[in-house]
């Protein structure tokens, strides 16, 4: 099976039920949501409302109606951050974002001639919070910041960027993509007006399945209109949620993958599977620092992160690595710049790319052993 190391680009394995439950719902069900009265989709019905409520608990939000399906994050933070930057308007995000949220915001830059602003941050990835005060505008609409590097693992102070933005009535949206799954995420104590997550990655659900808890009351404008299966004659789409942001079908048989493995997170405990992999992560550090030429990126310190590591070997292309663990070691990893390129301008690596892992709740210290003893054999 080889090993697999890649699990900041997405989770593997999942959990045994959510392959089990997707295979079960397309075989035994395999009707629509929202559109039938008959029994099989009231049950595809009752499928969506539970993940739906899961999904909130999970986040502490007890609004499952306002708990929104996407396929992805990068579709959800395109329908947040489209549905809420008018012309003109200032945001201020960090200086560690996915292309998810950063090519989003610059294609508005030149569609809608907003204004960006970024905080900046050490070389370890870690932001001042404080930094973000003087960014802050009269016409500053938005707040935007990923929760967790997927470059350097690097975990913000959300919750005391979410107090800045709620002193100044500004929105904050939050790129929760590592760290959903992965940490103890709570909108109410961390002060987050809008939760992007995706469901295929700490989640451990499928791919296909993401989200927006949408904690705010900020008018937020659909990006697409259509069938939602109520209210037909209605002309437009509906301003009372999910429908308002949900248009067209949804994707059943991934959301009851999704609604089994935040049950395995549940039975698991979040708590348990952090401080797994906070254990692994930290086995990797200290045996990844044994490797001669290694130059490791990021805070190196399992407090200040999430289970991505960032490296590179002195005089060797991070692709080169990559292919020779990938052809004669069977071990897998990404090299390149993880869709992240201001995240690699912050540690000097943009024209080259780093090798990454990201640890997962089911590998094991031996699979980093393997990982460094191929290393020192390169
Ligand atoms: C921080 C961050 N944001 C956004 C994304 C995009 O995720 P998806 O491809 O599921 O939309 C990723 C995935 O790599 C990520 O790590």
């Amino acid at each position: 099976m080889g090993i697999y190391l890649d699990n900041a680009a997405t989770s593997y394995p999942k959990p045994e039920a959510v392959a089990n439950a997707v295979y079960d719902f397309m075989v035994n069900n395999g009707t629509s949501s929202g559109r039938g009265s008959y029994k099989k989709a009231m049950q595809s019905d009752y499928i969506i409302y539970e993940c739906r409520k899961l999904i909130g608990k999970l986040f502490n939000f007890d609004d499952p109606k306002r708990v929104v399906f996407t396929s992805n994050i990068t579709d959800s933070l395109n329908i947040a951050m489209r549905g809420i930057l008018k012309e003109n308007d200032h945001v201020i995000t960090s200086s560690l974002e996915h292309n998810a949220v950063w090519r989003c915001l610059k294609t508005l830059e030149k569609e809608r001639n907003i204004k960006i602003d970024t905080v900046e941050c050490t070389e370890d990835g870690i932001t001042n919070p404080e930094d973000l005060r003087k960014y802050i505008r009269e016409d500053t609409a938005l707040i935007v910041f990923t929760q967790a590097s997927n470059v350097l693992g690097t975990i913000q102070p959300i919750r005391e960027i979410g107090k800045i933005a709620r002193e100044n009535n500004i929105t904050f949206l939050v790129d929760a993509a590592q760290s959903a799954g992965a940490m103890d995420i709570d909108v109410q104590r961390d002060n987050i007006d809008i939760l992007a997550f995706t469901g295929h990655k700490s989640l451990m659900g499928p791919m296909g399945t993401g989200g927006l808890v949408i904690n705010t009351d900020i008018y937020i404008t659909p990006q697409k209109a259509g069938g939602t299966g109520g209210d037909s004659a209605y002309e437009y789409q509906p301003d009372y949620y999910p429908n308002h942001l949900e248009a067209g079908t949804s994707n059943v048989s991934g959301i009851a993958g999704l609604r089994e493995a935040v049950k395995f997170l549940n039975k698991e405990g979040i708590e348990k599977i952090h401080n797994r992999e906070k254990e692994l992560t930290e086995y990797a550090l200290r045996k990844l620092q044994t490797v001669k030429d290694i130059e490791i990126y990021g805070p190196k310190d399992t407090d200040k992160m999430l289970s991505v590591i960032s490296f590179n070997i002195k005089d060797k292309r991070p692709e080169d690595v990559g292919a020779i663990l990938d052809q004669k070691y069977d071990i897998m990893l990404r090299a390149g710049l993880h869709c992240a390129p201001t995240a690699h301008e912050i540690i000097g690596t943009k024209q080259r790319g780093t090798l990454r892992i990201g640890i997962g709740y089911f590998n094991k210290k031996e699979d980093i052993d393997k990982l460094v003893d191929a290393l020192n054999n390169l």
